[in-house]
């Protein structure tokens, strides 16, 4: 082997090993306040997938914006009721993405039941919102059943919780 050889066995290591050097550097760094977030690219994506949480902090959202659908039809706030469709309908797409297990007991909901109660909210005839909010309902408690929450049943709110008031 000749001087130029070794030159560039010598830069081919040097560049690989200091790429590897740099990069597991770079990936280490604890970042967030107070570098709470730590450990490798890895690590951190499995720690913020876990602060975002499972399909119970989905439903906890889900929950409030069914009540806050159900007296914005109370008050014929109509412009509100589709807020909170549009949302319940975003929160269970997220939702889904984070626990697809969760999917197969969705699809009547998600296909189905929501684009109904949009009608609904659309035509803003109060009596038939109310009534359709009993299938609505009822579909919530389908899927618990079918997904072994059958002890969480839901049942049209009977008082106002939120600050919102259109009237
Ligand atoms: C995809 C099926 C599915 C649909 C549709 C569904 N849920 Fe749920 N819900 C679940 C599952 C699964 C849990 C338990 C989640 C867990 O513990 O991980 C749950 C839990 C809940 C909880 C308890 C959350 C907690 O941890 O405190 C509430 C409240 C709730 N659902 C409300 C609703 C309402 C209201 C609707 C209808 C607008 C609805 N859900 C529709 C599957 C569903």
């Amino acid at each position: 082997m000749n001087v130029h050889n070794y030159f560039l066995i010598g830069m081919f290591l040097f560049l690989t090993i200091g790429c590897q050097v740099s990069h597991q550097e770079d990936s280490q760094v604890a970042v967030g306040p107070g570098g709470w977030l730590k450990g490798n690219s890895d690590e951190k994506f499995d720690e913020v997938a876990h602060q975002l949480g499972g399909f119970s902090r989905t439903m906890v959202e889900v929950g409030y914006r069914y009540s806050e659908l159900y007296w914005a039809g109370q008050d014929e706030n109509w412009k509100y009721a589709e807020h909170q469709i549009e949302h319940i309908l975003e929160a269970m797409e997220d939702g889904l993405k984070r626990r697809p297990e969760r999917k197969p007991s969705s699809t009547e909901f998600m296909e189905e039941v929501l684009p109904k109660m949009e009608e609904l909210v659309d035509q803003g005839d109060k009596a038939a919102f109310l009534e359709g909010f009993k299938t609505f309902t009822a579909s919530c408690n389908q899927c618990h059943n079918q997904e072994g929450e059958e002890f969480i049943v839901i049942r049209e709110p009977q008082e106002r919780t939120s600050p919102v008031r259109f009237r």
